[in-house]
C-alpha cells in the first residue's frame, strides 16, 4: 500500500523524535550535514520557509533549530498555525551548525531538511498559466518568480539552463513556496514546452501587454537577466510581448516582469467569491 502524504510525515515526524530521544546531539549535526548533500532533500534555510514547507504539506525530514525559544517565539507571533509542529519536531543544534551547511546562511537559527516533490505529469490542461524562464542565472531573481507565482496562484515554474530551481538560496529567496506551485528544471526541448496552450515571450520589443488577453492554459517566457530571451524561446513564441516603459528604461528587473504578466493575466479574470 502506499503511504500518503499525511501518513509519510507522521512517520518522518516519529523517527526525527526516535533519533532526538536516543542519540547525542552532534549525531544530529553529523546526519545534517549530510542531509544537506543528499539530492533528493531541499534545504528549508529560514523560518518563512520551514513555516511555508509545513502549510503546504511537505514531507519533512528533520528540522534543527540554533536557538528553539526564539524560534517559537517568532512562530506564535508570525504563524500559530505550524507552532504544534515546530514544538514536537525541532531538534537543538550547535549555533555553528548553519555555517556548515552548503548554500546556507550561517545566522540561520532554524533550518529544515524536506524531501523534494516529484514532479507530476505535465499532460492536463492547466487552469492558470505557467511560467517559464528562460536560463535565468540569479538565485534570488528565481526565488522571487517562485514567490509570486505561488502568490497568483501559477500552475508551474520551469526553468532552463544550469540554475538548481531548489537550490537552498532560490528556495529561501522563495520563502519555501516551491511547495505551493510546480518547480523544475527542463530542457529547452521538453514536451512541457509544446502544444499546451499558446507561448508568449516577454521581450520589450513585444506588442504592448495592456492590448492582450492571457488565456488561463499560457505559458508566459522570460529572458535571462543578462541576454534576455534566447533565439530558440523567440522562434517559438506565438506572441512577443511588452509591458509598458517609460521613455529611456531599457527593461525591467525579470522578477518584476514576471509580477507584472501574471497580475495581468489575474486582472483579466473574475475575482473568486469571497477575494
Ligand atoms: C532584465 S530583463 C533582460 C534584459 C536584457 N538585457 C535584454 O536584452 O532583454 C529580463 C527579462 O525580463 C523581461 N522584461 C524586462 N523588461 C520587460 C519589458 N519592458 N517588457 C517585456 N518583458 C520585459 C524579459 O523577458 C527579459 O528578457
Amino acid at each position: 500500500m502506499v503511504a500518503t502524504k499525511s501518513q509519510q510525515s507522521a512517520d518522518a515526524a516519529r523517527r526525527v523524535k526516535a533519533r532526538r530521544q536516543s542519540g547525542p546531539v552532534t549525531d544530529v549535526v553529523r546526519e545534517a550535514i549530510r542531509l544537506a548533500t543528499d539530492p533528493q532533500l531541499v534545504v528549508l534555510d529560514g523560518f518563512h520557509c520551514v513555516k511555508h514547507a509545513i502549510r503546504f504539506d511537505a514531507e519533512l525530514v528533520l528540522l534543527v533549530t540554533t536557538d528553539r525559544a526564539a524560534t517559537l517565539d517568532l512562530a506564535d507571533s508570525l504563524a500559530p498555525d505550524v507552532v504544534e509542529r515546530l514544538r514536537a519536531e525541532l531538534v537543538s543544534v550547535n549555533p555553528s551548525l548553519a555555517g556548515r551547511l552548503r548554500g546556507v546562511d550561517p545566522g540561520s537559527e532554524l533550518v529544515g531538511f524536506a524531501r523534494r516533490p516529484v514532479p507530476g505529469s505535465d499532460a492536463t490542461r492547466r487552469s492558470a498559466p505557467a511560467v517559464l524562464l528562460d536560463n535565468p542565472r540569479n538565485l534570488g531573481n528565481l526565488g522571487a518568480v517562485v514567490r509570486v507565482a505561488a502568490g497568483f496562484g501559477a500552475s508551474a515554474v520551469l526553468s532552463t539552463g544550469s540554475v538548481d530551481p531548489w537550490h537552498p538560496a532560490v528556495v529561501r529567496a522563495g520563502a519555501g513556496l516551491h511547495f505551493a506551485t510546480t518547480v523544475r528544471r527542463i530542457t529547452p526541448e521538453d514536451p512541457a514546452l509544446a502544444g499546451q496552450g499558446q507561448l508568449f515571450a516577454f521581450d520589450p520589443s513585444g506588442e504592448d501587454l495592456r492590448e492582450i488577453e492571457l488565456p488561463d492554459d499560457a505559458l508566459l517566457a522570460f529572458g535571462s537577466e543578462r541576454h534576455g530571451l534566447s533565439a530558440a524561446v523567440r522562434r517559438r513564441a506565438d506572441r512577443l510581448v511588452s509591458i509598458p516603459m517609460a521613455e529611456l528604461v531599457s527593461s525591467y528587473n525579470l522578477a518584476t516582469s514576471v509580477a507584472v504578466g501574471l497580475y495581468h493575466w489575474s486582472a483579466g479574470r473574475a475575482r473568486p467569491a469571497g477575494r
